[in-house]
């Protein structure tokens, strides 16, 4: 059986950084952009005493799926104002960019904060969410 790693809290002071591994895109946007900080070569793979925290949120801001967040201790992570918007990622994802509630199949509903990405090419493993399977498929569209 497959186990799929589970959520994660990284600390850098008062900034908390999450990352909701069901969320990533595999994007590698964080890794490109800041990687002494996101390292997937290395455990664990996020190092947040490895830059300082506006540099991380700055980061952390440019995560397309929402698969990173960051808040400060005790504090929720920051909330959506205004209405959402829907981006047709060219060959991935659609991306939700604001909260929203995903109603699944079997009834119950998902709370989603911040970016959720939406399988478009059906190959995730992870449906109604995008988990990276559209780079391995050679996903057009
Ligand atoms: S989706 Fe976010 S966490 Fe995943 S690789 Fe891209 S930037 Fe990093
Ligand atoms: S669009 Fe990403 S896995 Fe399908």
């Amino acid at each position: 059986m497959i186990t799929k790693p589970t959520e994660r809290t990284y600390k850098n002071g008062e900034l908390e950084v999450l990352w909701q591994p069901a969320k990533c895109i595999h994007s590698k946007i964080c890794w490109n952009g800041l990687e002494e900080v996101f390292n997937p070569n290395r455990r664990p793979w996020v190092d947040l005493n490895a830059a300082d925290q506006e540099t991380i949120m700055k980061q952390v801001d440019q995560c397309p799926s929402g698969a990173l967040s960051y808040s400060f201790k005790g504090q929720s992570p920051k909330a959506s104002t205004g209405a959402i918007s829907i981006q047709v990622l060219p060959n991935g994802p659609l991306l939700i960019n604001g909260n929203c509630t995903v109603n699944m199949p079997d009834g119950s509903a998902q709370e989603q904060e911040g970016s959720t990405a939406l399988c478009r090419c059906g190959a995730s493993a992870n449906k109604p969410f995008c988990d990276g399977q559209h780079k391995k498929i050679g996903f057009e569209g």
